[in-house]
Parts: C-alpha cells; structure tokens; sequence
C-alpha cells in the first residue's frame, strides 16, 4: 500500500502513540492528574483531585508540601547532595558552582535571616536582583518559610518596581548593589533606593554585595547579605504548606495600563511543572539544562529555578549579554559546561543567524540533546537556522507554547514521552491533560487550515488561581471571551493533521523581543509626559525582534515636534517602564484615526508604519467596518507625511 493513502494515524504512528495518550488524559483527567502528583513527595496527601468552582481552581486541596523541600531537601537524601546544583557564570567570567548541598546550606541561612526578620507565612517578599545565585536562592528561601515572592525583573525601571512593590505591599525587598550588562554596572540600588520613596509597607532591604561600587546604605532599613547570613542557622525546617497556598506573585502586562499579578499556587504548579519537563525535555539524571531566559519572567521561574531543581538537574545560569564580549559567547558557554538541553527564545537566534554559523562552528556543542524555544512563534528560517548550527541536525526542536498564565509549558512537542514528526514553525500539540482548543468568533472549533483563537477547555494544575487582589478581572479577561473556555489572548490555527501553528496575540499585548507589554500600558507612559496630549502605540513587524514599537502622539498647546521631544520621549519611556520599552520610531501627529465610537484604529496605524495597505479582510480586534478603515487611512496617510 502506498503511504499516502494509509489513514493519518498510522502513517504517522509516533502520532497515534502520542494520541493515545493525550486521549486518555483528557478523558480520565482527574485520575491522570493525580497519577502525576504522586511523583512528589507530599507532607500530607489531598483531600481531592480538584474544586472546580469556575472560573477558580483548587488542585489538589489539603494536601502539604514545600516546594524549597522538594528543589533541595530531597536530593540531600542521596549522592545527589555533591552533584553541581548550579554552574553559575559571571559577565566578566567568573564562575561558580554549587551543589545541591551548599544549595541547601545558602537556602537555609536565608530563610532563618527572613525569619529573624520577621518575614512570616503569607507575607510577600519583592526580589530584584540580576541573575546571580542569590536570585533562585531567595525563591526558594522564601517558599521554605512560606512567604510569597515577587520576581521584578531587574530591566524595569524604579516606577514599575514600585508599583509592584505596593500592589503586593512587600515587607522586604531583596536586591544587589548592582549587575554586570556588556561591560557597565547596573546600579539596581540606586534604583531601589528611588521605588523606596513611595513605597510605604518595605520595612527592610536585603542587600547583596555584586559589583562592590559605592552606594548608599540606610541604617536600620538596609542590611548586607553576607553579614546577614553570618549570624544565622543553618537548618530551617521547611514549613508544609498547603496545595492552594500561593508560591508566587509574577506581574504581567495585559490590555490595560495596570500590570497583572500573576498567582500561582503551590502543589497543583509544582505538579504541573514537575510532569512538563519530563516530558517536553525528556531531563535525565546527567542532563546539563540551560534556559537562557532571565529568572524575573515566569520561563526563568519554571525552567530555571522550580522544575529542573526538582529534577534534581544541573543548571548554568549565564549573567551577562548574549553577546559579550563576543557573539560567541553562548556557544563558549555550552562547550564548557558540556550543556545537554538548551533553551532559548527566537528573537535571540535570529541575532545570532545574523552574526553568522562561523561563531557556533567554532565550539563543539556536540553535548546537545535537546533544544527548546519559547516565547513568540519561532519562524521556520530560524528553526531550521538553529536545528542545523546549533542542533548539528541531531537534537529535536521543542518549540513550546506557553503563557505567565498557564504557568507551565502546553503544547510542545514531547520527546520525553515520544517525539511526533516535526514541522518547523509549529508547536505540534497539547500536552497531556491540556484540553487546547481553536475557535472562531464565536467559540465553535474552527475549520481546520483557518486562523481562530486558542483557548482551554479545562483547568489544569498550573493555571493561574486568580489576579492579585482582582478575582474580577481575572474571570473578565480570561474567562468572559468565550463561556467556560480559558482565553489565551493568541491567534492559532490547527492544519489538516491537527498541528498547532500560533499566530502571534490577538489582542493589544505586545512580543518585543519576547518581552510582553500591553500598548495601553505604554500609552500611558507616553501621555504622562507633560508634552504629550494624546497617544496610540503599534507593534511593528522587526527581523530580529519580532515586534518593535511605534508611537504616534499628538502634542498639547505650546509644545512644537522636534528631534530633541523625541528623544527625550525615548528616555520618559525607558524610565517609566524600562529599556526594553524603548521605541524605534516616534511619529508627532496633530490627530489619530478613530471609530465613531472614539476606538483608535491600530490597523490604519500599523498599516502606515509599516508602509503596507490595510488590506480587505474585515477586521477580528477593531469594531470599524473596512470603509471606515480605508478612508482614515488614506486621510491619515497625508498628514504623517
Ligand atoms: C505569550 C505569553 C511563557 C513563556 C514566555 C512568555 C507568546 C510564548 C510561544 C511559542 C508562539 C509564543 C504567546 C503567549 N508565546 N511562547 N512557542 N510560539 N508564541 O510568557 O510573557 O506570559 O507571554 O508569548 O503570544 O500568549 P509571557
């Protein structure tokens, strides 16, 4: 029989393995689930599989553990207490190693420092630190006392900090004196020391000693790391915490100005994330894992800290530039510390496409297994550019869909359970348990070959519990698009044979560089500058970064367009909200395209920007009709000139 006229599901076997399995997931899901949770080591078994009261989640409730206990406790009960917990690699090239027990030791004195200071079950701890140890060791510190912490990424700037710092209203920030980025200090107190002028509940600073330059330290308020640690135990017992306990507060942007707190629970995360990696990375005892994300995104969360640790793997965690001090600086790093799994986002390869395959050729990265990519939709150039330079066309690409929100990874391709054949640019399918879906308008599936929407059909243990302080908005913007369906805010189309292709957010939230801002977040940015009456923000299409931003503004009475308002307009926004919100192009407009109904219309805008007509097809995200659209545009099309 010729194989093309075999039915899809035995041309494709590995896929009907695979089928199998996620079909019996889904069907038996709360068994399944619960399968999974057996693999950690509970203080006391739940009570039940799941609440389900929807919107809102209870995984596993009354059941105990402690996700410090399960990244370091466990692995002391073996030989795995001398096995190299983290390879840490400074900027300037120092190093570091640290085995699961100095892991332990560091972990413990941080947690009773914590605790002297008063730090208790259910206070939230801010940290914002560059990517050294002390960063995952502050994380699991603070889980061991059953605290909350905070991740800020250290590229946001002391308004955005702040802002964290009070939504979550932190006892105690936790930051270094500063961090290495292409050669320059980063002076993260100085900015620290800024947020601390409005941020009223931070009674305490712990401060970590890094670069080692002057910087200003505030008695009674301020304290050293390494004398804090000096004086304190050894040994904390981890507290068993409680399934639905929050583990973590992550901040994320969304379509409004107001970033979003991420919650996430203890037991059914840790579960989630515990069953992923296994999965989607196939992780072995003697697996040398490198995510290269920063630790303040949840991708450094799961895959640098809370899943590999499980696992009991090494992990190397690089501080510096991608680049520094020469392109090819990452593949040095994979050589050296003979890394197994390395994974990365696609604004990160194309750069080094662009630098060339000569930087890679010269270091052998034959210890690669797998490689993962994550973040935006990983364009098939750019696969095929990293499974033959990078991957020697020996490691298989897992290019894994996944949100702050969904706390894990959830469509990926699966080695650890059994690779499905390939095709670059698709993520390929839902894990199992993930009940993915795409549909159109109006929530029926969509035709296959036909862009729709992705959403979730049913709770899994990493998903969100709720937004900080706002269980309103959480059931509004996840839970009210589509009824009884989680909304990931994605475009997604499922070809004949079922694969994922994702096709970048559906809604005002944009990928720069993999970074994720909300345009109504940076539009207010751009109008609190006193020049600035009104303002729309677009992403463009960029070749490296996947998306860049583009700001039209309309300035008040008084003020005149000049190279000089831009720029200064440039360093308003790397303040406010940081550098990565630094745009590549400002445009001074004396109006902007709107519906009747006062909507700014973002197509005309990025159909301006990036020189291409609006096209015909009627609009998913604006309420304009298509004749409305064209006119503004060409109206608008005059006055940007
Ligand atoms: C958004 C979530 C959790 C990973 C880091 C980003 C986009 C993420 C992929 C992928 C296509 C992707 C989506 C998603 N995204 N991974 N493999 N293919 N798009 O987390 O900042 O919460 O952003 O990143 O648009 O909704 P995040």
């Amino acid at each position: 029989m010729q194989s093309e006229s075999l039915p899809i599901e035995l041309k494709y076997w590995p896929i009907k393995r695979y089928m199998d399995i996620y079909r019996h997931s889904i069907d038996e899901m709360e068994e399944f689930w619960e399968n999974e949770a057996r693999k950690l080591e509970w203080f006391r078994t739940w009570d039940r599989v799941l609440d389900w009261d929807p919107p809102f989640a209870k995984w596993f409730p009354g059941g105990m553990l402690n996700a410090s206990y399960l990244c370091v406790d466990r692995h002391l009960k073996n030989w795995r207490r001398n096995k190299v917990a983290i390879y840490w690699e400074g900027e300037n090239g120092e190093e570091r190693a640290l085995s699961y027990s100095q892991l332990y030791r560091e972990v413990n004195q941080l947690a009773s420092a914590l605790k002297k200071l008063g730090v208790k079950d259910g206070d939230r701890v801010a940290l914002y630190l560059p990517m050294i140890p002390e960063l995952p060791i502050a994380m699991l510190a603070t889980a061991r006392i059953g605290a909350i912490h905070t991740v800020i990424f250290s590229g946001f700037s002391s308004m955005a900090l702040a802002d964290r710092v009070n939504d979550t209203e932190a006892k105690v920030i936790i930051t270094a004196d500063g961090g290495y980025r292409r050669g320059k200090i980063i002076r993260l107190k100085e900015i620290v020391d800024e947020a601390l002028k409005k941020t009223p509940s931070v009674e305490k600073v712990i401060v970590v000693k890094r670069t080692g330059h002057e910087i200003n330290m505030q008695e009674g308020r301020d304290i050293w790391y390494h004398e804090i640690i000096r004086d304190a135990e050894t040994e904390v017992p981890p507290l068993p915490i409680e399934s639905t306990h929050p583990l973590y507060i992550l901040y994320t942007s969304g379509t409004t100005g107001k970033p979003k707190g991420i919650v996430h629970s203890t037991g059914g995360y840790l579960v989630f994330i515990h069953s992923m990696y296994k999965w989607v990375f196939d992780i072995q005892e003697e697996s040398v894992y490198w995510c290269t994300a920063d630790v303040g995104w949840v991708t450094g969360h799961s895959s640098i800290v809370y899943a590999p640790l499980m696992h009991g793997a090494s992990i190397v965690v690089y501080e510096g530039a991608p680049d520094y001090p020469k392109p090819d600086r990452w593949w040095e790093i994979i050589e050296k510390y003979k890394v197994t799994i390395f994974y990365t986002s696609p604004t990160a390869i194309r750069m080094f496409m662009k630098y060339g395959e000569e930087w890679p050729k010269k270091h052998d990265l034959s210890s690669l297994t797998i490689l993962g990519s994550v973040g935006e939709p990983i364009n098939p150039e750019a696969w095929l550019w990293y499974f033959k330079h990078i991957g020697g066309e020996r490691c298989p690409i897992v290019d894994t869909w996944w949100q702050t929100e969904t706390g894990g990874i959830m469509i990926s391709p699966a080695p650890g359970i059994g690779l499905v054949p390939l095709k670059p640019g698709s993520a390929t399918f839902p894990l199992p348990g993930i009940d993915a879906d795409v549909v159109d308008e109006k929530g029926n599936p969509a035709t296959p070959g036909v862009r729709g929407y992705l959403v979730i059909k049913k709770p899994w243990p990493g998903m969100l519990m709720t937004l900080y302080k706002d269980p309103e908005r959480y059931k509004q913007t996840y839970w009210s698009r589509f009824p009884n369906m989680y909304y990931t805010g994605d475009y997604c189309m499922k070809d004949e044979e079922g694969y994922f292709w994702l096709l970048g957010r559906a809604d005002e939230v944009l990928k720069i560089a993999g970074h994720r801002l909300g345009t109504t977040e940076l539009e207010s940015s751009v109008v609190s500058h006193p020049a600035i009456a009104e303002a729309a923000v677009i992403g463009k299409p960029h070749e490296i970064k996947g998306e860049t931003i583009v700001v039209f503004a309309i300035l008040r009475e008084g003020y005149s367009p000049s190279d000089e308002l831009k720029k200064e307009l440039r360093g308003h926004l790397r303040k406010t909200v940081g550098p990565v919100a630094t745009p590549e192009e400002i445009y001074f407009v004396s109006k902007l395209p709107k519906t009747r109904s006062g909507k700014i219309m973002r197509r005309v805008l990025k159909a301006l920007a990036s020189g291409k007509p609006v096209g015909d097809t009627t609009t998913l995200e604006d309420e304009a009709s298509v004749e409305e659209i064209k006119r503004a545009y060409e109206e608008f099309k005059k006055i940007i000139k």
